[in-house]
């Protein structure tokens, strides 16, 4: 059975393809479109996932939509409704919003796939993410956690999953909290009050939170108000997303945190507005985490499961994840390596696959991997003909050339096999260095990324290495698999792991398992033998502003148009000619 799954119209439109009850492939459409969180219809990836499975549209048994788009109609239709007049200004846009492309999902799909309709179907989207987040583990009984901004009605929801060994399926979700009451909107709400953007950079609010102290928790706090079942609510007064499109606070959340950031204000800690700021992130993480752990606790106690799935937008959250594992009861907790909206997609095809055809349950392969392929021999071609220098080398040779290369303090571009499906680089799409230098940090920032200092970068390790350099918790091993957790770096090691270890002493390492990624896990053990530490930094292959790299093109674009020394993609190795690389300002030995 071929069922194709979709997200799209809100942001990082997707598709995933499920044959058999087994993924094929899965693509983000802003890799392939190559503009960043791409929430139009996702065409090309559907096209690209139909071209790798070899099927023609008619081939298809069912196309999977990440969500019931009348529902999530009506709670926009109703939320305007309760807030007129309020809304008067913003209830056209939300209706053309809504009218122009968003309720009319299943004519657009049928219309540009030539799908019948009954072949059709839809899935809530928190079911999605529970899907995506449960079926993709290698767990049979667990119990599930979904938290994002909003999807329908939902904004959160807790229930259970379990595999039967008579091959049927089951997940539950029991209960849930509904919007305008949502975690991934109060986090969302500080972030553009902080200046950044709105669904894309949650992440620099929690690695700004590491300079602050959560010195306005109290304040957080009464935005946030627990209730006596283990929930919470949100006070209305402090939001305005609930009734307009234009900004997500009340001028009575300015009078309490004081005068937002302007996007381009610099954040200098040396000022009182820079280190407001910051304790403004701090806080926000805090009763973000506080809360998490509070509803996995009572998860925990009400399963009595010792696995925990986690997914929706909120799973990102690296410094909850590991409170939650930390605090809650739960053994395990198993994020998946894309819990957003583009792993919806994977999500809503495996949901379909289980629970609406009772097909029997399936391994799905534990790896992150489900992307475009690179094609080396393209590269090395390309590159020829651009005057670059380019070497041909087995994996052996190529492995201990580019060792040499790290410890001689160069920054590789690392592309091999299939994309990673979801927003980190997990060892196919990277950007490799040495760790140990904030030489090679402040490079990194400076010369490629374009990005605020504040921002850690990540280290990725072998998975046999990772307790002598990171205090990882027992079952906190997989966390690290798709780096879906912040640990800290031990304390001996962090003056030697400068560049990855946050000021806060922490870092998002990933452990890296040998079958996943096998020529990273051998180019670990070759700068081992260079440097005595199989650590490398690892950060995605893009600069600011651009999707992370999938094609040998893009990655050979960025290469020629940044600070990286080197590209690696299968078997061929470009040197940049006139090599910006300086020698590190320490041994790197
Ligand atoms: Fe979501």
């Amino acid at each position: 059975m071929n069922i194709l799954g979709i997200s799209a119209h809100y942001h990082d439109s997707a598709a995933a393809l499920v044959v058999d009850g087994v993924p094929v492939c899965a693509v983000q459409e802003e890799r392939l479109s190559r503009r960043k969180n791409d929430a139009s219809f996702p065409l090309a990836a559907i096209e690209w996932c139909l071209d790798r499975g070899g099927l023609e549209t008619t081939d298809l048994d069912a196309v999977v939509f990440y969500e019931r788009s009348m529902l999530k109609f009506e709670r926009i239709l109703t939320c305007a409704l309760r807030a007129f007049p309020r809304s008067w200004k913003t209830f056209p846009h939300a209706i053309k919003n809504s009218l122009g492309e968003k309720v009319w999902v299943r004519g657009i799909i049928s219309s540009h796939l030539g799908v019948p309709r009954r072949k059709i179907l839809f899935t809530d989207h928190h079911a999605s993410h529970a899907a995506a987040a449960f079926l993709t583990a290698p767990t049979r009984r667990a119990a599930i956690l979904t938290a994002d901004g909003v999807g329908e009605w939902a904004t959160l929801t807790v229930g259970h999953g379990e595999r039967h060994t008579n091959g049927a399926t089951d997940i539950t979700l029991q209960r849930e909290i509904r919007f305008p009451h949502s975690l991934g909107m109060l986090y969302s709400t500080f972030t553009a009050y902080l200046g950044f953007a709105v669904n894309e950079d949650e992440y620099k609010v929690m690695g700004l939170a590491a300079y602050g102290r959560p010195t306005m928790s109290d304040q957080v706090r009464k935005l946030v108000h627990r209730t006596p079942d283990g929930a919470f609510t949100l006070a209305p007064e402090y939001f305005e997303y609930q009734t307009t499109a234009g900004r997500s606070y009340s001028s009575r959340f300015i009078d309490l945190f004081g005068r937002p950031r302007h996007a381009y204000e610099p954040i200098d800690l040396e000022t009182e507005d820079g280190r407001r700021f910051a304790d403004c992130a701090a806080s926000v993480q805090h009763v973000l985490e506080d809360t998490l752990v509070d509803i996995t606790r009572a998860l925990h106690r009400g399963t009595g499961l010792p696995d925990l799935c986690f997914g929706g937008g909120v799973a990102l959250n690296g410094v909850a994840n590991a409170r939650i594992l930390a605090e809650s009861g739960f053994e395990r907790v198993f994020v998946p390596s894309a819990p957003g909206d583009a792993g919806c997609a994977m999500g809503a095809a495996l949901y379909a696959d289980r629970m609406y055809f009772k097909n029997p349950d399936r391994e799905v392969p534990d790896h992150p991997f489900w992307g475009p392929t690179v094609d080396a021999g393209e590269l090395a071609r390309v590159a020829r003909e651009d005057g670059q220098n380019v070497e041909e080398l087995d994996d052996h040779a190529l492995i201990e050339r580019v060792a040499d290369e790290l410890a001689a303090g160069r920054i590789v571009g690392w592309m091999d096999g299939a994309s990673e499906f979801g927003p980190r680089a997990l060892g196919h799409r990277s950007i490799l260095a040495a760790p140990h230098s904030r030489d090679v940090r402040d490079r990194l920032n400076r010369d490629i990324k374009y990005r605020e200092d504040f921002r850690p970068f990540a280290p990725v390790t072998t998975v046999d290495d990772l307790d002598r350099y990171f205090e990882v918790p027992a079952g906190g091993v997989r966390l690290t698999r798709f780096m879906s957790a912040v640990f800290p770096v031990r304390p001996e090691w962090r003056e030697r792991l400068a560049a990855v270890t946050h000021v806060d002493g922490s870092a998002r390492v990933q452990a890296l398992d040998r079958d996943m990624a096998p020529r990273l896990h051998a180019l670990l053990g070759a700068y081992e033998r260079r440097s005595g530490m199989p650590v490398l930094l690892n950060t995605s292959f893009n600069v600011a502003g651009e999707p992370i790299v999938n094609r040998v093109l893009e990655g050979y674009s960025t290469f020629r148009r940044c600070g990286i020394d080197v590209l690696v993609a299968g078997a061929t190795v470009v040197t940049k000619r006139l090599a910006s690389s300086r020698p590190l300002t320490e041994d790197v030995a």
